[in-house]
């Protein structure tokens, strides 16, 4: 009788805090953040390309890069972009710093659907008067140009014209 009556009381003190914290983890997983609203409209799409870490922060992928160096010539990049130089395009200077990675692919892949709906974009055409052509890269090319533009933020330092 005795014994009994010294293992029951144990036995209650034992699973009390284990069933406590049974409940604590269910709580904290019906705490989790809902769901984010649904997008609303062009402005919304553009403004989350622009969102999140800038492109110069992921690692260059250096054979890509020699890849987009000579679509850089060959697609007349050159002839409107320079670096550390206006042109008539905007200075190439720093911008992966300026820039996410989905942003710049979306601009060298569609920039004419970038110059209607994207708010960064149809800035640069106002200030440059010039809207830039559709250089028809596949998303291939589009990238390793991506990679040559974050390779020459690299070798220039990584200060570039960032924040402008
Ligand atoms: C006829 C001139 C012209 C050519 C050719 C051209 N661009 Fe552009 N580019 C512009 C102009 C003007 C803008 C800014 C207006 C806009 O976005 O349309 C721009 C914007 C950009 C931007 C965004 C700059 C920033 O500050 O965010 C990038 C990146 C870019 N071009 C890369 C390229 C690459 C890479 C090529 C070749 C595949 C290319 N451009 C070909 C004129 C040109």
């Amino acid at each position: 009788m005795l014994k009994l009556h010294l293992v029951g009381p144990a036995c209650l003190l034992l699973i009390l805090p284990l069933a406590g914290c049974g409940g604590q983890k269910t709580a904290n997983e019906n705490a989790a953040p809902p769901a984010s609203a649904p997008a609303g409209g062009v402005a919304d799409t553009a403004a989350r390309l622009d969102q999140g870490p800038r492109a110069a922060e992921s690692a260059v992928d250096e054979t890509a890069a020699r890849q987009g160096e000579a679509l850089f010539d060959a697609r007349g990049c050159s002839g409107c972009h320079g670096f550390g130089k206006r042109v008539s395009g905007p200075d190439l200077a720093g911008v992966s710093q300026r820039r996410t990675a989905q942003w710049l692919e979306s601009q060298l892949l569609h920039p004419d659907q970038m110059a209607k709906e994207d708010p960064i974009a149809s800035d640069l055409v106002k200030q440059f008067s010039l809207e830039m052509p559709d250089p028809g890269l596949t998303q291939a090319e589009a990238r390793a140009v991506l990679e040559f533009l974050k390779h020459k933020d690299r070798a220039a330092g990584g200060s570039g014209n960032a924040g402008k």
